[in-house]
């Protein structure tokens, strides 16, 4: 028998609650006779595993399956960069159980060019159980209550926001902020690029509350990495991380339990509303009936509904297809699912503008600079900060 091909992946899961989900990957393939070469590009959000891609591709030699969001897959597809998946997606029906929300991007001129893995979402907070006793043990539901607990966790002495300082993550900030501030103002602002949402009193507001939040992080937050800000709220010395459910594989992986060790809620005042990314794997042009198989064979893995119980269990997302049981996910797991079901059905699923599912690229990045701007003071108010952010995304429309 001809030996299986490898599938040569390149991805951005490279701590230790993403390696743990990946490996159940390699695993699952491994039982298959599918070989699998590494190409790991740390940072969160992707940006350098992008960049690294661009080479790969310029170079001649796209890897098989790529780790990708939202536009930036459409993107590669309009290259004529991607393969076709339909052969798998039609003998398998995915086009009955994957979200109409993710096949927007897992779809290119009506052909499957990627496979989704799962749903994230990135408007959750992650607090300490025990800092959140401290603080009068009531988890906030709005923007005041918020900031009660967070002076409460300051005054109990400990860093009451454990945050990297990386603009991807001030970004994953910003969209749950942005949705605080209504359902219709974040689809105004993010999703349809509204210049007088983008620039106005909402957004001036949304501005102000991240520049609060920045008062309530450590002096040494520039350029930590995400996960290193999750291990602050697992050790205890900080009190809550703002950031999308990939964190809740950073407490899985350290041993700890939620409503024992940590408590997920949505950020205060998008209850019932969820910013979500979707990792999916784009498969790449490949040469080769062997490559193409092991392509279709990790593709049809993916989207198998066991998989995405065991992968998503240990990732901290939720399953990509809406026929997995809840069974095997804990209390925030579960959460996540009816939230993004709930969300579905009510109009309230919005594409995360931080992790590419908002808008393409150039105006992602347009508004990551103002973001990070904000947050490391470089304007005088949210005022001045929502009149940049919409001259900067106009420049990149
Ligand atoms: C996101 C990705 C997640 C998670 C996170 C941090 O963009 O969708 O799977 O890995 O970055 O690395």
């Amino acid at each position: 028998m001809a030996k299986a091909a490898d599938v040569e992946v390149l991805h951005w899961w490279t701590s230790g609650g993403e390696a743990a989900a990946l490996n159940v990957l390699k695993e699952d393939l491994k039982s298959k006779g599918i070989g699998w070469v590494d190409m790991p590009v740390a940072g969160g959000g992707g940006e350098a595993a992008m960049t690294a891609l661009r080479a790969r591709v310029t170079a001649g030699n796209p890897p098989t399956a790529v780790q990708m969001l939202g536009f930036d897959i459409q993107d590669w597809a309009q290259q004529g960069a991607l393969g076709n998946l339909d052969a798998v997606a039609t003998a398998e029906g995915w086009d009955k159980v994957v979200p109409a929300a993710l096949q927007r991007f897992s779809k290119y001129d009506g052909h499957w060019i990627a496979a989704p893995v799962n749903v994230h979402s990135t408007n959750w907070i992650w607090i300490s159980k025990d800092a959140l006793d401290k603080a009068g043990g009531k988890a906030p539901q709005n923007w005041d209550d918020l900031v009660v607990v967070l002076d409460k966790m300051k005054a109990n002495g400990i860093t009451p926001l454990a945050h990297g300082g990386q603009p991807w993550q001030e970004a994953t900030i910003f969209d749950g902020v942005v949705l605080s501030e209504g359902n219709d103002f974040y689809k105004k602002a993010f999703i349809d690029l509204d210049p007088e949402a983008l620039g106005g009193k909402q957004m001036a507001d949304a501005f102000d509350r991240l520049m609060k939040l920045r008062t309530y992080v450590d002096d040494n937050f520039s350029g930590r990495d995400w996960n290193l800000a999750s291990a602050m709220v697992i050790n205890g010395q900080a009190g809550m991380q703002i950031m999308g459910d990939w964190a809740k594989g950073e407490f899985l992986k350290a041993g700890k339990k939620p409503g024992v060790d940590f408590v997920c809620i949505r950020f205060p005042g998008t209850q019932g509303s969820v910013t979500f990314n979707s990792d999916q794997f784009a498969m790449f042009n490949v040469q080769g009936d062997d490559k193409q198989k092991a392509q279709a064979q990790m593709a049809s893995s993916i989207e198998s509904p066991k998989f995405q119980s065991a992968f998503n269990v240990v990732k901290g997302s939720v399953p990509a297809r809406t026929d997995v049981p809840d069974t095997d996910f804990d209390d925030c797991g579960k959460k996540g699912i009816k939230d993004l079901a709930e969300a579905n059905t009510n109009g309230t699923l919005f594409g995360s503008m931080a992790h590419g599912h908002a808008a393409p690229a150039a105006v992602k990045n347009a508004v990551y600079d103002v973001v990070t701007g904000a947050f490391n003071g470089k304007y005088k108010d949210g005022t001045e900060a929502a009149q940049a952010l919409a001259s900067a995304v106009a420049a990149a429309k």
